[in-house]
């Protein structure tokens, strides 16, 4: 039984064969170069890449899978040890509706309605963020790791697009045909009132001519000044009780320092460093206290982490020392491809939550923006 999933949000075009939480194959075509020069996404640049590489992306999975031999995941003995996997072994095709460039998402989709009504399965619509959520407990081919998916417990999502923490919870409902069954109950605490924090970074790094995407060559200037905080930007909503957080106050902030209009003259190329450590340090900051603060209120002392800007080591370790604070663990994507967007995390949740998405309702006819 294998879902074959797509997802068409932003600058990647990615196709992945997935078995439960197991991913078979996994092609992640970017087209990052080709946004570089724009220092964002641009939508038309990115629909006329996905609908270039779609087809061939699919193909390209399909081939992949068609080499893998059926024991070589299950360790199934019995069964005809030289058999390979066929598309016909694939009963259902996933897709990320939203949230994402709408222009961008509507190839995806178009791909995956041809996919199901050719090998008349099922189609299964994912949100984006339900993807990142899951991709803390994506596995590899062979089950690896095989950490279990609590039933209760917190999610950190952070992305280009999004900055939410989420309480997830297992809870039993009936289904269409009212038997029973289990599905994860989202509940979003809190989350950014503008910009996200990977926004943030990136137009951070845009107004320092660092170009796109900003996130990962902020790590590395911050690493080179040990991640010290050397100008205390501020923390928007950070003493508010809400776990709601916002990140524009702090661009603008920067914008105005950068000009010398708070109290410091700072030479934006000399003290490149210290600016990119002390933007990224107020950045993670927030995010850090408003989860401390969500710990204390729910109880809640497991915390998995999904999107883009979850590949920050300095993060991974400030999260790590707010769990031990707490007694608790925290889990992140276990392989690297998983930070960023991938169609295998959308495999694997419509595994986990397939059934409460399907049951969203009109999704057909429109991808969706938000959740
Ligand atoms: O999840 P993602 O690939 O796309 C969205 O769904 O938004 O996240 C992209 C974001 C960008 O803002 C990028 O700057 C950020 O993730 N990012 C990072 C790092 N790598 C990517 N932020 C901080 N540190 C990184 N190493
Ligand atoms: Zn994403």
């Amino acid at each position: 039984m294998l879902t074959l999933a797509i997802d068409t949000s932003a600058d990647e075009t990615s196709v992945a064969i997935t078995s439960g939480r197991r991913v078979l194959v996994s092609v992640v075509s970017s087209q990052i170069t080709s946004h570089k020069i724009w220092g964002g996404i641009n939508p038309g640049v990115a629909r006329l890449a996905h609908q270039k590489r779609i087809t061939p992306v699919v193909n390209r999975a399909l081939k992949k899978l068609q080499g893998i031999k059926k024991d070589a995941v299950h360790g199934d003995q019995s069964s005809d040890t030289s058999a390979h996997y066929t598309t016909k072994d694939i009963s259902a095709v996933a897709v990320t509706r939203g949230p994402g460039l709408s222009i961008a998402l509507d190839v995806g989709i178009t791909k995956a309605r041809e996919l199901a009504q050719e090998w008349q399965i099922p189609l299964i619509p994912v949100n984006h963020m339900a993807g990142h959520l899951f991709s803390p407990f994506v596995q590899n081919s062979h089950g690896h790791p095989d950490t279990e998916v609590p039933e209760r417990f917190l999610s950190l999502l952070i992305s280009g697009g999004h900055t939410q923490i989420v309480q997830c919870e297992k809870s039993k409902v009936k289904s269409q045909n009212d038997s029973s069954i289990s599905i994860y109950e989202f509940t979003i605490l809190g989350e950014t009132m503008d910009d996200a924090a990977g926004e943030a970074l990136d137009k951070a790094a845009k107004m320092l001519g660092l170009g796109y995407p900003g996130g990962p060559v902020i790590e590395r200037l911050a690493k080179e000044m040990a991640n010290r905080d050397f100008y205390r930007f501020p923390r928007p909503m950070i003493g508010l009780p809400t776990l709601d957080m916002s990140f524009s106050g702090l661009k603008t902030h920067l914008v105005y320092f950068l000009r010398g209009e708070k109290g410091i003259i700072v030479d934006p190329i000399a003290q490149l460093r210290e600016i990119a450590s002390s933007f990224q340090e107020a950045v993670f900051d927030a995010v850090i206290r408003k989860l401390d603060k969500a710990i204390a209120q729910t109880g809640i002392t497991t915390l998995a982490v999904g999107g883009g800007v979850i590949a920050n080591k300095r993060l991974r370790h400030l999260l790590r020392l707010l769990m031990k604070k707490h007694g608790g663990t925290v889990i992140f994507p276990p392989y690297k491809y998983l930070c960023g967007d991938n169609a295998a995390m959308i495999g694997v949740a419509a595994h986990l939550a397939g059934p409460m998405q399907t049951q969203v309702g009109d999704w057909m006819s429109e991808p969706r923006l938000s959740w």
